[in-house]
């Protein structure tokens, strides 16, 4: 039996029965579909390879109702019955893994990706969405009910086992639910009863056609965390009227867009950040609740049942990190699961940008229809990987995996490059935790790491490598500016700080307003230091997710840090810095330290002594081009396949 026998029981929902207590909670994943929106292999294999990974239920996301609802480009839409026949091909392929297999239903409203979104009011969405969307008239607003029962009567026909309805996340049920996007002063609108109207009309039309018997679940928010939004006593209110209604599962999430807490929060929020608001709705109810938000470990996820929080627990980004989450905890390989590190930057970033949802830590997400019938090697190779960072530790194992005979030099005495760093200031250690798993997977693997190795002639000459997989690194470039290295201040880069080699004044100037220099400033004025931080672009940290970056800015308002954007350095002076900002001189003194956090250079310096070996150089990562953790791992997986 498992360590976790709460989550690995199985669980009665409605007229359905699952395996275990887990479920892969709907994701937009914006691939995976043709033109008209069906199915494709690529979207059934995404899905395959979770539900072989063990999940007990799971849910597909973003299924489209009606065309004014689409939420993001490449959705599965739902609002004609050619959508069928794809979707009973996806059914019938996750059909041996006894997995419950669902649909999430949504309509996008003011917060669809297109220029022609609908809503209760005309009101804008509070972020990431432009534009205006049109008030629905009461036959519209009857068509979007009908809409919803059509589509589930067709996830059904195609083999599906449950629904579930998206009241949550500020999209168009959860439009009509709040005072801040419903303003309408007929029977939809205003009190508590005429805004859950639409709800619960929704769900009376799914079951008529469906049949009391189907199992339809409802995804609300416990709160919107917005001003004027719906909050826990109404979600309360609707929860137990959608119990008397014959609601199969509650599944209680939070947030909209522009939220202050956000629905898909990153690393600096604490784990299962909306477990609370679950508990608070199963206090009340006696359905079935599942809880959702950064619930990252088995252990955690454990806890929730034991503790009678939920019933049931959401994971999804950990399972794009790791499809095989739930069979690794089952067994309690724990330290084999690849953890999500919430940098939020290859999903939820990717999809608002209209592209493809991915996962930095996991370059197979979407790729599962390419990867699932590669074999081992037929010609197997000596590789030599020189550097330890991610992607040099990702090449080692992908070699290994493959059949081929590596070893991994390392210059420095530890594994983890950059990365490694990069976990020290506040927030930022579960950027750790992929260093770790990487480590325990080189171990598992048994590869030969020589630590305190530099690329040299003997152990050319020694192990005569076929390949060398060159993932040497990036470092800080210095830039030229003048008076830089006259200063009297001390002068060193972020590395250096965060590598612990370089102590800091008590007043410090960054030049660099990336994530480096961002990140950087928050952890010197954690320690009560004073920052002022010159940006040379007109935003702040733009290779982070937004969803990140949000926080990130957060605990930057504070007295000790000073942020400037649009700048141009005239001079570095002995203890300061004269520039000009959005236009404006400014001079700063009286400082003590500058640190420089700009621009990254590749590391290569390896490749000169390769250029008489017969060993075949590939270079990956940030050595080729620095760029963020996605890039360099999938780079690492992608040359082992060549070969
Ligand atoms: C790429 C992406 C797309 C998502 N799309 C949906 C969606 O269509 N419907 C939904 O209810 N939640 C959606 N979510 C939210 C997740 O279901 C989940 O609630 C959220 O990621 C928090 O859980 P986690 O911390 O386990 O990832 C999405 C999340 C991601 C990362
Ligand atoms: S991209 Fe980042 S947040 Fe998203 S699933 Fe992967 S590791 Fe988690």
């Amino acid at each position: 039996m498992s360590v976790y026998a709460n989550l690995f029981s199985p669980i009665r929902i409605g007229t359905m029965t699952a395996k275990n207590r887990l479920l892969m909670s709907a994701m937009s994943i914006n691939f995976g579909v043709d033109i008209d929106g069906r199915v494709t292999d690529q979207l059934i294999q995404y899905f395959v390879a979770r539900a072989r990974g063990g999940v007990g239920m799971m849910l597909v996301g973003g299924g489209a109702v009606h065309p004014t609802g689409l939420e993001l480009p490449d959705l599965p839409t739902l609002w004609d019955d050619g959508c069928i026949a794809s979707l009973k091909k996806m059914v019938a392929a996750v059909k041996p893994f006894d997995t419950r297999f669902g649909v999430q239903l949504m309509h996008g409203g003011r917060q669809s990706y297109h220029d022609h979104t609908v809503a209760p009011s005309a009101i804008p969405a509070p972020a990431v969405v432009k534009g205006s969307p049109r008030e629905l008239t009461i036959p519209e607003i009857k068509e979007m009910i009908s809409s919803f029962g059509d589509a589930a009567r067709r996830c059904r026909d195609a083999g599906f086992d449950f629904i579930e309805i998206h009241a949550a996340h500020g999209y168009l049920i959860n439009q009509f639910l709040s005072p801040n996007a419903n303003h309408r002063t007929d029977e939809y609108g205003g009190s508590f009863e005429n805004r859950s109207r639409f709800c619960l009309e929704v769900f009376r039309d799914i079951q008529q056609k469906v049949g009391p018997e189907y199992p339809v679940g409802v995804r609300i928010n416990g709160r919107d965390y917005i001003d004027e939004g719906f909050d826990i006593e109404e979600a309360i209110r609707l929860a137990l009227l959608l119990e008397t209604g014959g609601a199969a599962y509650l599944h209680v999430s939070a947030g909209v867009y522009g939220s202050t807490e956000l629905t898909i929060p990153s690393m600096y929020t604490e784990q299962g950040c909306f477990i609370h608001l679950a508990k608070a709705i199963k206090d009340k109810v006696s359905i079935p609740i599942i809880a959702v938000g950064r619930i990252k470990t088995p252990d955690l996820a454990e806890r929730v049942i034991r503790e009678g929080k939920a019933d049931a627990v959401a994971l999804g980004r950990s399972l794009l990190a790791d499809p095989e989450f739930p069979n690794k905890a089952g067994t309690g390989d724990l330290d084999r699961i690849r953890p999500c590190i919430g940098c939020c930057l290859g999903c939820i970033h990717a999809v608002l940008a209209l592209e493809p949802g991915g996962c930095v830590v996991n370059p197979k997400v979407g790729r599962e229809y390419l990867l699932n019938n590669r074999d081992r090697t037929l010609n197997p190779q000596k590789i030599v990987v020189v550097g330890g960072g991610p992607a040099g530790m990702a090449a080692a194992r992908a070699a290994v995996e493959a059949g081929h005979r590596t070893i991994l030099c390392e210059e420095s005495g530890k594994l983890g490059g950059l990365m490694r760093i990069a976990a020290t200031p506040p927030g930022r250690g579960e950027v750790g935790d992929i260093v770790n798993h990487l480590i325990n997977e080189l171990e598992r693997l048994k590869i030969k790491v020589m630590l305190n190795t530099a690329l040299n002639e003997r152990l050319l000459g020694d192990e005569d490598p076929d390949v060398v997989v060159l993932a040497t690194g990036s470092q800080p470039e210095v830039p030229i500016i003048k008076g830089l290295f006259k200063t009297a201040m001390h002068l060193c880069t972020v590395t250096d700080v965060l590598d612990g080699r370089s102590p800091t004044g008590g007043r410090i100037i960054i030049l660099g307003g990336g994530q480096a220099g961002m990140v950087m400033a928050d952890y010197l004025a954690e320690q009560g230091k004073t920052v002022a931080l010159l940006n040379r672009r007109p935003h702040f940290a733009e290779e982070m997710s937004s969803n990140d970056r949000f926080y990130l800015r957060e605990r930057l308002k504070r007295d000790n840090v000073t942020l400037y954007k649009k700048t141009t350095i005239a001079q570095v002076l002995d203890d300061g810095v004269r520039f000009s900002s959005n236009g404006e001189t400014v001079v700063l003194e009286n400082y003590d330290t500058i640190i420089i956090a700009e621009t990254m250079a590749p590391v290569r310096d390896a490749k000169n002594l390769l250029k008489n070996s017969r060993a075949r150089v590939m270079i990956i990562g940030d050595a080729k081009q620095p760029r963020n953790l996605m890039l360099g791992l999938s780079e690492a997986e992608e040359i082992i396949q060549t070969l």
